[in-house]
């Protein structure tokens, strides 16, 4: 029985995890597919690194045409980062018809269409569950599992390092710098950490969830992106004593034909599903009219947990080999895409204030928002240590984001408005 012959571009977290899991999943696999897996050739940079799994040195390459042009390789699997270079190659694989599986959610996000359509046009798979919050099988779920269902909302906790990051500072008290390294050492964060805490990674992977979901080409640039940089102790405390949990939250809400993908520092209320979901744990809350509420959760992050979803690509890949039907699952959008505008995206906000502690100050500041109809659902007002200034910390009741917007540039008109120190989306007490 002739083996299926796999080439791997990357031998770091993910990678290794891989080569574990085929190793140590031979038989399950053999059963799947009818046939062994071998991993013929390994992509890396440094030949002499120590490594996490044993391999034998000569599986090793720095040469990508030794995997791309091997007649040998079946299927490349691609867990190595990187845009344009990573783009190339994995062109190249489809060119060469080898079968391609990813977990690379930067390249997705930018150049999936183009990949998706090399992959059908030359009649090969091209399977990317792993770019989506690691382990738990989300793009499956809402391809196949929902296929019937018309899907309106996706709430997701989607990147691993900054739930980690945001839990142990919650729950434990912790420094943001200081749990952010030891992300970076579990292996969660990204090659540059920036991308995770200043919501990019978050974004491409609400792009990918949005294109599927609603089927829709959602491009990363029409995904609104705020990181989690400039979240305080205080603006956690606060959300804690007002019955919220900070969490970085992705959004794609489709309201009519119109949709609105974002991610950002959310409030969010304690008695939604995700305000539970902590660490690294990632979890996507699905909304479909027909369904109703479903929410998939699991680990976003880490080797074998990504691994996992990367080998059950491969096995989808080897089913496909056998029944002869690669390259026939290229998901073409069915709808125009249609952005909403800010005053078509409503929520509740929270807004901590610095102000002068005087009479009338507080009338001022609720006559702006009585100009938008906005009305305020909590408020809280405290004397500061600093001379003269009080702090207001309220949350509204639902706002266009246009209103609430207006408000924000006439609050830091006023003069009895010293600073505003924080401003959050408030998400999660009614579920759709
Ligand atoms: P990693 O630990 O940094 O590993 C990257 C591997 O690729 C290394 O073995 C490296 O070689 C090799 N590599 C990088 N650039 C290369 C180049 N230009 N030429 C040849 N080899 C190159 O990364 P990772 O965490 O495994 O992530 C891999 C991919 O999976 C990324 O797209 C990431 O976004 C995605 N992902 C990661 C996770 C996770 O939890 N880590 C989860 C989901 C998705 P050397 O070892 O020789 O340096
Ligand atoms: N850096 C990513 C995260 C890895 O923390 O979620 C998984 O995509």
């Amino acid at each position: 029985m002739e083996a299926i012959q796999v080439g791997l571009l990357g031998l770091g977290t993910v990678g290794s995890g891989v080569v574990k899991i085929i190793e140590n999943h031979q038989d399950k696999l053999m059963h799947q597919v009818g046939c062994p897996v071998k991993v013929k050739k390994i992509l890396v940079q440094d030949l002499n690194k120590k490594r996490d799994v044993d391999v034998d040195p000569a599986q090793l390459t720095t040469n990508a045409d030794d995997i791309l042009q091997d007649p040998d390789i079946d299927v490349v699997i691609e867990v190595m980062g990187g845009i344009e270079e990573t783009r190339n190659y994995l062109l190249k694989a489809l060119s060469e018809k080898k079968h391609v599986v990813t977990a690379n959610k930067d390249l997705m996000a930018v150049y999936g269409s183009e990949l998706l359509t090399a992959a059908s046009a030359n009649g090969c798979d091209l399977f990317y569950e792993a770019s989506v919050a690691g382990g738990i099988p989300i793009l499956r779920s809402l391809v196949d599992g929902l296929a019937s269902d018309r899907i309106t909302k996706m709430m997701g906790i989607v990147n691993g390092t900054t739930n980690y990051i945001l839990t142990k500072m919650s729950k434990h008290g912790r420094a943001y710098e200081e749990v952010l390294k030891e992300a970076q050492e579990l292996g969660y964060a990204e090659a540059d950490p920036a991308s995770d805490v200043e919501g990019l990674d978050a974004a491409r992977k609400m792009a990918i969830l949005a294109t599927l979901g609603f089927s829709m080409k959602i491009d990363l640039d029409d995904v609104k992106v705020e990181g989690i940089t400039r979240i305080t102790e205080e603006d956690i405390q606060y959300g804690k004593q007002l019955g919220y949990t900070m969490k970085l939250i992705g959004i794609a809400h489709r309201e009519g034909e119109k949709v609105e993908v974002s991610v950002q520092p959310t409030l969010l209320s304690d008695s939604h599903p995700l305000a539970s979901v902590n660490d690294e744990y990632n979890a996507v809350y699905v909304y479909g009219e027909a369904v109703g509420e479903t929410m998939f959760y699991g680990p976003g992050a880490g080797s074998l947990p990504t691994a996992t979803a990367v080998v059950s690509d491969l096995v989808g890949v080897m089913k496909n080999m056998r029944l002869g039907v690669n390259g026939a699952n290229a998901v073409t959008p069915q709808y125009q895409k249609k952005l909403k505008g800010p005053d078509e995206i409503y929520s509740k906000f929270f807004l901590r204030l610095h102000v002068k502690d005087e009479v009338g100050v507080f009338a001022n500041i609720t006559s702006i928002f009585s100009e938008h109809s906005v009305s305020f659902e909590k408020i809280l007002q405290m004397p500061l240590k600093e001379n003269g200034l009080a702090e207001i910390v309220l949350v509204t009741h639902q706002a266009s984001l246009q209103d609430y917007e207006d408000i924000l540039v006439k609050l830091r008109d006023l003069n009895a408005v010293h600073e505003i120190k924080s401003s959050y989306r408030v998400e999660g007490s009614a579920r759709i």
